[in-house]
């Protein structure tokens, strides 16, 4: 069915889910980095970018928290802009693993097959492909400017989270190793392990992850800046990447009950993409036992389910101001 509503219908319904749901209680802090366990608990925000560059946002949407995950997405761009769809599918590819995001046995189940830029492993591996190989900066460069034009604006390092996660990954340093041997990494395995945890440990607001799940529902345009990020072919292939594998082990439950493509990341943010609607993103820093904020994933639910938006069907909705 089409439907057509105002953006000030949405801004009552972002309202509405933010009323609803900042009371949820369930879920804690993740605590293997230790930055994050620190981060107050009652943060909550919601935030929906729509393509006419509308931004409607409740709660604390200003405040800037650990990307983590949700900057495999970002990732997975740049390579996609620098070598083509057909290169990444090659090189990583574009299969759910099925297992925890920082797996170890997908590595080794999957070693004549990569898996997917939006795991531990293909993280890593997207991050040693980044251009220009084998230059550290100059790969830091090309990944916070893809960062910021994504977003519409700089995401910032938090030096104490790096700190953090650089003193306690040692299950990423046995990933990044692992990657060597299978012939998965095309750089240094200790700076592709170090451009991953720096890029995980960059500060975002919920606003800028939903100009960027905008930027991907808008085929590569910005909808704040105007600018093309990247080419409109690469959308649903960015799109289907977060489909398959965005909350990991839980991504079909999260997909079946939701109908939202969407990226979480254990800072508690997380990007949802509604193709040709909007970009949304929710930050809420208890997790449940998987890794995915428990708030996040309830305000996205809340919305779609009253929008009737779903990739697998629902309705065709319309935003008009
Ligand atoms: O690799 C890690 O452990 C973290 N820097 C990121 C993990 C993460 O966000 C998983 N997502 N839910």
């Amino acid at each position: 069915m089409k439907k057509t509503i105002t953006s000030n219908d949405l801004k009552n319904l972002v309202n509405e889910a933010h009323a609803q749901v900042k009371d949820l209680k369930g879920g804690k802090n993740a605590n293997y980095i230790p930055f994050l366990d620190k981060i107050d608990s009652n943060l909550f925000g919601i935030s929906v970018c729509l393509p006419s560059g509308e931004v409607i946002e409740a709660g604390d949407t200003n405040y800037v928290f650990g990307i983590e995950s949700v900057s495999k997405v970002y990732t997975a761009i740049l390579v996609l802009r620098q070598y083509g769809a057909q290169a990444v599918l090659d090189k990583i590819g574009a299969d759910a693993t099925g297992l925890p995001f920082n797996s170890i046995m997908a590595i080794l189940l999957e070693n004549d097959h990569p898996s997917t830029p939006l795991v531990n492993a293909g993280a890593i591996s997207a991050d040693s492909m980044v251009k220009p190989v084998g230059n550290s900066e100059a790969k830091w460069k090309a990944i916070t400017d893809n960062m910021r034009e994504l977003s519409g604006s700089d995401l910032k390092l938090l030096d104490e989270l790096y700190k953090s996660e650089s003193e306690t990954n040692f299950n990423n340093r046995s990933i990044a190793w692992l990657l060597k041997n299978f012939n998965r990494i095309y750089d240094d395995p200790n700076m592709s392990l170090d451009l991953y945890t720096r890029q995980c440990s960059m500060g975002v607001t919920a606003k800028q992850l939903s100009i960027a799940a905008c930027t991907i529902a808008n085929n590569g345009l910005n909808p704040v800046t105007k600018q093309q990020v990247f080419d409109p072919s690469l959308s649903p292939k960015i799109t289907s990447l977060i489909a398959t594998v965005g909350f990991y082990e839980h991504t079909g439950d999260w997909l079946y009950t939701s109908g939202v493509p969407a990226k979480s990341g254990v800072g508690g943010g997380v990007l949802g993409v509604v193709p040709g609607l909007f970009g949304i993103a929710a930050f809420a820093p208890p997790l449940d036992e998987a890794g995915n904020s428990v708030k996040a994933q309830a305000a996205i639910k809340y919305i779609a389910q009253k929008l009737n938006v779903n990739v697998f069907g629902g309705d065709h909705v319309e935003v008009i101001n």
